[in-house]
């Protein structure tokens, strides 16, 4: 709702569109309204409307009762929707996964999944391959591929467009973004907050469902594609698709060496005490489920084989920070003296702050260092270039669902993932699911810290460093 509150700040709803809620609550609209006002007071300052604003935003905005296990409900929302000419219809379904198959077989017996009909699906869509396929079958029986949207937040998100942008809208990058070039490529995808009140549902979930096989592995595609023939939905999406088929499988072996999981215990956040995931409401006290994964694998390919790809999320981690480093490979001759470890590297920014750094030697100002009475020779420090998307888009900038949904109601599916990426995706994350569920408890580590230290020898064995230690 605040995304499209957002869009409507911006002018870019459709003039004559209609906003219905769906829900089991008996509600007016006018207490729906209320309510949505309600829930505002909520969002962030600057974001917040107006009540001025919000009168007009509220005229958009109507509700229905609906129960979605019976027909005749689906026969209210269609007498609803085409009182008057209806136009493109966007179904939006944050549903439990577990409905998703009932409520579009009635969307469907209703006559609502004409070709102006969009479903959206929020996820998660299933829990492992075979639930992700099941959805994705009962989907495809009723609506065509192009009418479904797979949203994938991470893919809304102005810095992971900025990806795409820099990758395929400049010639600089493309020639080194190779084998031959990189030395390592690490995404981390950290937050410093908790659980919050979403004990129940993650508790079934954990980071390997709730942030790899979606959000971390659409960076992967992302950073790892090859060039798309066009910038059409499908090219994109199967050049997406060839980078998750190209994933080093797993085995026990790489399992054991090259899969980390943890999960927090008491710490400090923010200067206070918090409490560990275990004593989370909604948290079984028992529970081995991970908050944090760190993961090394690779894409065998000819532009990407024996590059390791280092991936890493949790909850309660140290700060909220996300970014992708890509570390390029050391000159093949040293003539100068540089600062140990001093390679370069491109960094992507995605949040909190959005931009990229190229970190660079540069010739020291003061390298008159001596070694006994020698002047021992040039030495090298390092600089970087910066650049502030923030800065220079700061108040252009659109919101990921604002951009997302705007994008479904224009039928455009570039940033959205089709069902064969999503199955590929579970098919890679499903070996560590398994072995994970009939394995011990993961290993411990203090809010507010970086996780496990299992995570920080993972990468040091191959001589790398996470950003934090380098
Ligand atoms: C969601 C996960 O998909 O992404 C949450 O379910 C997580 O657990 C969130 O907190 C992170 O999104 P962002 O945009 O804050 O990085």
């Amino acid at each position: 709702m605040p995304a499209l509150f957002q869009a409507f700040r911006h002018g870019s709803l459709p003039q004559d569109g209609r906003i219905i809620g769906v829900a089991r609550d008996e509600l007016s609209d006018d207490a729906y309204r209320e309510l949505i006002q309600s829930r505002f007071a909520a969002v962030e300052g600057a974001k917040r409307p107006t009540p001025e604003e919000f009168k007009k935003f509220a005229s958009l905005l109507h509700y229905l009762r609906m129960d979605l296990s019976r027909p005749d409900d689906y026969a209210k929302l269609a007498t609803l929707i085409q009182g008057r000419d209806a136009g493109t219809v966007v179904m939006y379904l944050a549903t439990a996964p577990a409905l998703f198959t009932q409520v579009v077989e009635q969307i469907a017996a209703a006559g609502l999944n004409g070709p102006k009909t969009r479903v959206v699906l929020e996820k998660p869509l299933g829990h492992d391959l075979a639930s992700n396929r099941a959805i994705n079958k009962a989907v495809c029986r009723v609506l065509a591929e192009h009418q479904v949207f797979r949203i994938d937040h991470y893919l809304g998100k102005p810095s992971v467009q900025n990806l795409f942008a820099m990758r395929f809208g400049n010639a600089l990058f493309e020639p080194i973004w190779r084998r031959e070039h990189i030395a390592s490529i690490e995404i981390t995808i950290a937050e410093d907050l908790g659980v919050e009140k979403r004990g129940a549902f993650y508790d079934q979930t954990g980071a390997l469902r709730d942030m790899v096989q979606n959000h971390a592995l659409q960076l992967v595609c992302a950073l790892g594609m090859e060039p798309p023939i066009n910038a059409h939905a499908d090219a994109i999406r199967d050049e997406k698709l060839k980078v998750l088929r190209a994933l080093k499988p797993w085995t026990p072996e790489s399992i054991g060496l090259h899969a980390i999981r943890g999960q927090y215990s008491a710490g400090t956040a923010y200067g206070e005490r918090v409490p560990g995931y275990r004593d989370e409401p909604g948290v079984n006290p028992e529970s081995r489920t991970e908050t944090f994964v760190a993961l090394r694998t690779e894409i065998a390919n000819w532009r990407w084989a024996g590059v390791p790809l280092y991936i890493r999320t949790g909850k309660r981690l140290a700060s909220r920070d996300a970014r992708i480093e890509v570390n390029f490979k050391p000159t093949p001759h040293a003539i100068f003296r540089a600062p140990t470890g001093a390679f370069n590297k491109l960094v992507i920014n995605l949040q909190p702050k959005d931009g990229l750094e190229l970190h660079m030697l540069a010739q020291a100002q003061n390298d008159r260092q001596r070694n006994g009475n020698r002047h021992v020779g040039p030495q090298l420090a390092p600089v970087q270039l910066d650049l502030d998307f923030d800065k220079r888009f700061g108040s252009e900038r659109v919101g990921a669902y604002e951009r997302l949904l705007l994008d479904v109601i224009d039928g455009r599916l570039n940033l959205f993932v089709r069902s064969d990426e999503q199955e590929e995706a579970w098919r890679w994350v499903e070996p560590l699911i398994d072995a994970w569920s009939s394995d011990g408890a993961p290993r411990p580590y203090a809010a507010g810290t970086w996780g496990p230290s299992a995570s920080s020898a993972m990468i040091a064995r191959d001589g790398f460093a996470w950003s934090e230690e380098q």
